[in-house]
C-alpha cells in the first residue's frame, strides 16, 4: 500500500469532471486501499480519487478515522436523486489546507451509487454523512468547497492564499 500526494488548490486536475468507474476488481481494490492510507495519514474523513490525480468517479470515507480497511466506505458513480432541506456547518478539505468555512448543504439526500464490487445501492442519508457525500461528489465534478461560499468569503480565501504564496516566494 502506498500513501499518495494530495493535490491542492489551485491544481487544475481538481477542476476536472471525473470519468465513471467501469472496472471493478483487484486494481480498484488496491486504489481504494491506497486512498484509505492517504486519507488516514492526513488525517481526513473523506477522500475523492481526483484528489490524488485519479480520474474516476470514486470516493471513500471513514467518519471515525478507524484506520481499519474493513470499515472504509466506498462510493462509485454517485448520483443524487433527491436533495432536501438546508444545513450550514463548517467544512474543510485536504486539497485546501489551513482554511475552513461554513458551507450550506442539503440536509437530506437520496443517492444512487455502486459499491466497490460494482453492486448498485441506494442510500437515504442526513447529517455528517450527507455532508461528506456532497463534498466528495463535488470533487468528482471539479468543484471545491470554496466555490460554494459567498463571494465575500471566497474573496477572503483568495486574498489569504495570495498572501501565503507571496510569503513563500520571498522566504
Ligand atoms: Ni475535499
Amino acid at each position: 500500500m502506498a500513501i499518495h500526494t494530495i493535490l491542492t488548490y489551485p491544481d487544475p486536475f481538481l477542476k476536472r469532471t471525473a470519468q465513471p468507474v467501469t472496472g471493478f476488481g483487484a486494481a480498484l481494490d488496491t486504489l481504494i486501499a491506497d486512498m484509505a492510507e492517504t486519507m488516514w495519514d492526513e488525517p481526513g474523513i473523506g477522500l475523492a480519487a481526483t484528489q490524488i490525480g485519479v480520474d474516476l468517479q470514486l470516493f471513500i470515507y471513514d467518519l471515525e478515522v478507524s484506520r481499519d480497511h474493513s470499515k472504509v466506505q466506498v462510493v462509485c458513480n454517485p448520483r443524487f436523486v433527491l436533495m432536501e432541506g438546508e444545513e450550514i456547518e463548517e467544512e474543510g478539505c485536504l486539497s485546501v489546507p489551513d482554511f475552513t468555512a461554513d458551507v450550506k448543504r442539503a440536509a437530506r439526500l437520496v443517492v444512487e451509487a455502486q459499491d466497490r464490487h460494482g453492486k448498485p445501492f441506494t442510500a437515504d442519508i442526513s447529517g455528517l454523512v450527507a455532508r461528506v457525500f456532497q463534498h466528495e461528489t463535488d470533487h468528482l465534478h471539479g468543484i471545491l468547497f470554496i466555490e460554494r461560499l459567498s463571494a465575500l468569503k471566497r474573496g477572503m480565501f483568495k486574498r489569504r492564499f495570495r498572501k501565503a504564496q507571496m510569503r513563500a516566494e520571498v522566504g
